[in-house]
């Protein structure tokens, strides 16, 4: 079995973001399963909190990153940017930098995002390229997933209606777990 975990980069309980995850779901290959993980209950990093011991919503995430093998990050974009709740959560996957390596070395990364505007998250995810290097990661670049319009694209339940998106999605995740 081929384990993925999706980490959605928004709180927001409609989020478009998490919807993509969740959508996801049933288009995964034979073989491929996929955990969804959500950011909430990560405090903002904080060095002395985390001298003290790291708060187990890091300790419960770092736990399943280390447990799948692939990371999909499904990020929202802000002022052109990664949200800082995603990459505060991040940061705090990071420390302590001695398990960096066993944390996120040589990890398959997949990025993907939606957005109501135009642009499909584009600028975020190029955003987010450097950190997957710093971290060692192996990021998978034979696939794109920009989601514009995504109050066009899901529903009011959070269902994905488009066959379009969903046909590139099932095409992004079978590519992803090619890659694997
Ligand atoms: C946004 N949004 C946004 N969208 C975009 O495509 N490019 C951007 O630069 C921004 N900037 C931005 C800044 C801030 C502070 C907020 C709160 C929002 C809109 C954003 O894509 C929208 O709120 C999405 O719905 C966020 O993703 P989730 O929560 O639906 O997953």
């Amino acid at each position: 079995m081929t384990k993925i975990l999706g980490i959605s980069g928004s709180l927001r309980r409609q989020s478009f973001n998490t919807a993509l995850l969740h959508a996801a779901v049933p288009l995964l290959g034979e073989g491929v399963e996929l955990d969804i993980a959500t950011l909430h209950g990560i405090p903002l990093y904080d060095g002395d909190l985390d001298a003290q011991g790291q708060p187990q919503a890091v300790l419960d995430l770092k736990a399943r990153v280390l447990a799948c093998d692939g990371l999909l990050l499904s990020t929202p974009e802000y002022n052109n940017g990664i949200p800082g709740v995603f990459k505060n959560a991040i940061d705090w996957l990071s420390r302590p930098a001695s398990e960096i390596k066993k944390v996120f070395g040589n990890r398959p990364v997949a990025l993907l995002g939606a957005t109501p505007g135009g642009f499909g998250t584009i600028s975020a995810q190029a955003h987010w390229l450097p950190v997957l290097r710093a971290l060692g990661t192996r990021p998978w670049f034979g696939g794109r997933l920009l989601v514009s319009r995504a109050h066009q694209i899901f529903n009011e339940n959070g269902e994905l209606v488009d066959e379009a998106v969903r046909k590139q999605l099932r095409d992004f995740l079978h590519g992803f777990s090619q890659f694997m």
